[in-house]
């Protein structure tokens, strides 16, 4: 089977990372999660005091990029890799609402963004990937095989968001929760340095109304529609 490249980009909690994962793991590709490498920078700015709420000091993280090294490990128990941060296993401690709230000011620093998509290129040279994210399509892989862009309303995709967090014992209001999935739409749409724009060529899929499976059964048949036109 002719190995492609997928891109999966949209708006946060649009449930991109369960169907790539699911798509990933169907097809026998390996999944990046770009998200979670944003969210690796921010964690490592905040534990070195780099970001809080009065302050963000881009200069020094910058400077400090070369000591951020970040990689995956395929976990098999749970059928996906999983980041690290300098060796340290970060993928629960990346997900909370304090990353969340910070991670778009980190992703709009040009010097943060160049370092990672080079490592995404890398990581996605051989084909046989899915990778999700923001700027897949756009950027990263311009030449994708295939691009879907997922988008879904606002309250419905804070409403998923919300369910997680309190489901993994964190104290949240939904409120909350609303106004960081908007305030990250109108940052990450409105940032000059690869903006979330839908590719010409990206197929949009609105789930706000589609059962996983539904939306997984209408993916399965564009992967097929284009691995079968290769
Ligand atoms: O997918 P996510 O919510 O985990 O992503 C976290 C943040 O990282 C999101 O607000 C925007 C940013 N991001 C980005 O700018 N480019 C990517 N390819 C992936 C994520």
């Amino acid at each position: 089977m002719q190995n492609i490249t997928i891109a999966i980009d949209g708006f946060s909690s649009t449930g991109k990372s369960t169907v790539a994962k699911q798509l990933a793991k169907h097809l026998g590709y390996v999944y990046v999660d770009t998200g979670a490498m944003y969210r690796a920078v921010t964690l490592y700015a905040m534990q070195n005091g780099l970001i809080d709420a009065e302050a963000f000091n881009v200069e020094t993280l910058v400077d400090h990029l070369p000591e951020i090294n970040i990689s995956f490990k395929f976990n098999a128990e749970l059928g996906f890799a999983e980041v690290y941060l300098n060796g340290v296993n970060i993928e629960k401690d990346i997900r909370t609402l304090e990353v969340s709230s910070f991670v778009s000011q980190v992703a709009a620093i040009s010097e943060v963004r160049q370092k990672l998509v080079e490592q995404q290129q890398k990581m996605g040279a051989d084909k046989g990937v899915v990778m999700d994210g923001r700027d897949i399509g756009t950027v990263v892989f311009p030449d994708a095989e295939l691009k879907l862009f997922m988008t879904a309303t606002a309250e419905t995709r804070a409403q998923r968001r919300f369910k997680e967090l309190i489901e993994r014992g964190d104290q949240v209001a939904y409120e909350d929760v609303l106004n960081n999935v908007k305030e990250r739409d109108y940052i990450d749409s409105n940032r000059e340095d690869s903006p979330l724009v839908k590719a010409d060529d990206a197929i949009e899929i609105d789930n706000s109304d589609l059962t996983f499976e539904e939306q997984f059964e209408k993916i399965l048949q564009l992967v097929k529609s284009v691995i079968g036109n290769g």
